[in-house]
C-alpha cells in the first residue's frame, strides 16, 4: 500500500457543490473532508462555519496539512509544499509549519517523510491508481505531444474529433475494461468494501462510458482533474482547484478559523448537533458504503439537524438509490438542477448527482 491516505485530492467538482447548496452569509455547512479541497473552498463564501468530517484520520491529516500550509505560507510556497510545483525543499517547508499542525498529524508526516517529499496531492491510493494508468495504459495510445494537444483543445467538438481519430480503438477499450475492472481496482486503487452494495455488474464498462463522457463532453480547457489524470500534475494551464486559485487564496486564508475538523463517522457526528442547525451538506459519495437501513437512518438525522430549505448534495457512484419512501415528505428531490450540473461534472466518474432540499 502506497499510504494510508485513500484520496489526496477531491475528485468531486467544487463548482457543483456551490451551485447545489448555494453557500451564503451565516450558513453552517457539514462537509465530508476527503482530501479537504472542497471543504476549504467553501471558505471563499461568507459562511459562518464548515464542519469537515471524515472517519479516516489520515484523510483529516491531509486536510490539516493543507490548512497549516495556507495559514502559514504564501500561495507560491503552498503550491510547492503540496506538490503543484516542483520543489526539492518540501520537507524543509513542512518543518517550518509542523508545530502548527495538530500533534497526531504532525507525528504522522514526520514519520512518513516520503509523503511530504512527493507532494501531498500525489500520494493517495486513488491518485496512485491514476499513476499506473498514466504509466502503463495511456502511453500506448498517446505520446506526450498528443496529450498536450488534447489538453489545449478549445471545445468539446474538437475533443470528440480528437478522441475518435487518435484514441478510441479496440485495444484502448479492451485495456480500459481490464484496468478498471473490479479485480484490479480492489488490488490497487479501492477498498473492496466499495463494491459491497452495488448492483452494477460490469464495473469496467460503466467507467469506460463515464470516461468517454469526460473526454468528449466536458470542456478540458478548465479541467485540472483531466490534466492530473493525463500528466500527473496540475500546472494551472487547465485551471486550479478552487482552494489554490490565486484570487481566492487570501479570502480562504482569512477565513480558516471557520473550519473545524472532526474524525468520526458522519452519523455519530450528526448525533452531536442540535436540531435545526445546518444549512447545507457536501457529502461526497459517502452513502456508497452504507446499507439501505443506515442510509435511511442517516437521512433522518440529517433532517433533524437541518434548517428548513437546507440543501444536501451527494454523488452516487455504483450504488444508485432513490430517496427512501418514508422520507418523501421530508425532502424534495431537486432533479432538474442535479441532472444539469451532473452533465457538466469535471469529476466525471460518478453515475449520478443527488440534490435534496429539506421541507419543514
Ligand atoms: C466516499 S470517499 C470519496 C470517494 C471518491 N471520490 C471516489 O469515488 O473514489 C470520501 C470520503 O468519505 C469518507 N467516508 C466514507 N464513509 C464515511 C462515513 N460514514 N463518515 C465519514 N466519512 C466517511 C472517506 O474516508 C473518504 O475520505
Amino acid at each position: 500500500m502506497e499510504s494510508d491516505i485513500f484520496y489526496s485530492q477531491c475528485w468531486e467538482d467544487p463548482k457543483i457543490v456551490f451551485k447545489a447548496i448555494q453557500p451564503s452569509r451565516g450558513d453552517v455547512i457539514v462537509s465530508i473532508s476527503s482530501a479537504g479541497d472542497n471543504s476549504l473552498s467553501l471558505l471563499q463564501f461568507p459562511i459562518t462555519k464548515v464542519y469537515a468530517v471524515d472517519n479516516n484520520p489520515y484523510q483529516n491529516f491531509v486536510l490539516e496539512l493543507k490548512i497549516a500550509a495556507i495559514r502559514n505560507l504564501p500561495r507560491e510556497q503552498t503550491l510547492k509544499l503540496l506538490g503543484f510545483t516542483r520543489s526539492t525543499r518540501r520537507f524543509s517547508l513542512f518543518e517550518k509549519l509542523s508545530n502548527e499542525l495538530p500533534t497526531l498529524a504532525s507525528k504522522y508526516f514526520k514519520r512518513r517523510k516520503e509523503i511530504i517529499e512527493k507532494g501531498i496531492i500525489n500520494v493517495g491510493r486513488f491518485e496512485n491508481y491514476f499513476r499506473y494508468f498514466r504509466k502503463l495504459i495511456l502511453p500506448i495510445f498517446l505520446n506526450n505531444a498528443q496529450i498536450n494537444k488534447f489538453l489545449s483543445l478549445e471545445n468539446t467538438n474538437e475533443q470528440y474529433i480528437f478522441y475518435k481519430k487518435h484514441w478510441n480503438n479496440y485495444l484502448w477499450r479492451k485495456l480500459f475494461l481490464l484496468f478498471y475492472s473490479k479485480g484490479i481496482m480492489n488490488k490497487i486503487g479501492r477498498h473492496p468494501l466499495f463494491f459491497k452494495y452495488t448492483h452494477i455488474n460490469n464495473i469496467g464498462k460503466n467507467y469506460l462510458k463515464r470516461a468517454e463522457l469526460g473526454i468528449t463532453k466536458i470542456p478540458v480547457r478548465d479541467n485540472y482533474m483531466m490534466e492530473y489524470i493525463m500528466k500527473g500534475r496540475i500546472s494551472g494551464k487547465n485551471g486550479y482547484p478552487e482552494y489554490m486559485q490565486r484570487e481566492k487564496y487570501s479570502t480562504i486564508k482569512a477565513n480558516l478559523s471557520r473550519i473545524s475538523v472532526h474524525t468520526t463517522d458522519l452519523f455519530s457526528f450528526l448525533k452531536t448537533l442540535p436540531d435545526n442547525h445546518i444549512s447545507g451538506f457536501n457529502l461526497s459519495d459517502v452513502f456508497e458504503l452504507f446499507s439501505d437501513y443506515d442510509y435511511e437512518n442517516c437521512l433522518e438525522e440529517i433532517y433533524r439537524v437541518s434548517k428548513k430549505g437546507s440543501r444536501i448534495c451527494y454523488w452516487q457512484n455504483l450504488v444508485l438509490r432513490e430517496l427512501p419512501k418514508p422520507l418523501n415528505k421530508r425532502f424534495k428531490v431537486i432533479n432538474s438542477l442535479a441532472t444539469d450540473l451532473h452533465s457538466k461534472d469535471r469529476g466525471f466518474f460518478y453515475n449520478r448527482l443527488r440534490i435534496l432540499e429539506v421541507v419543514k
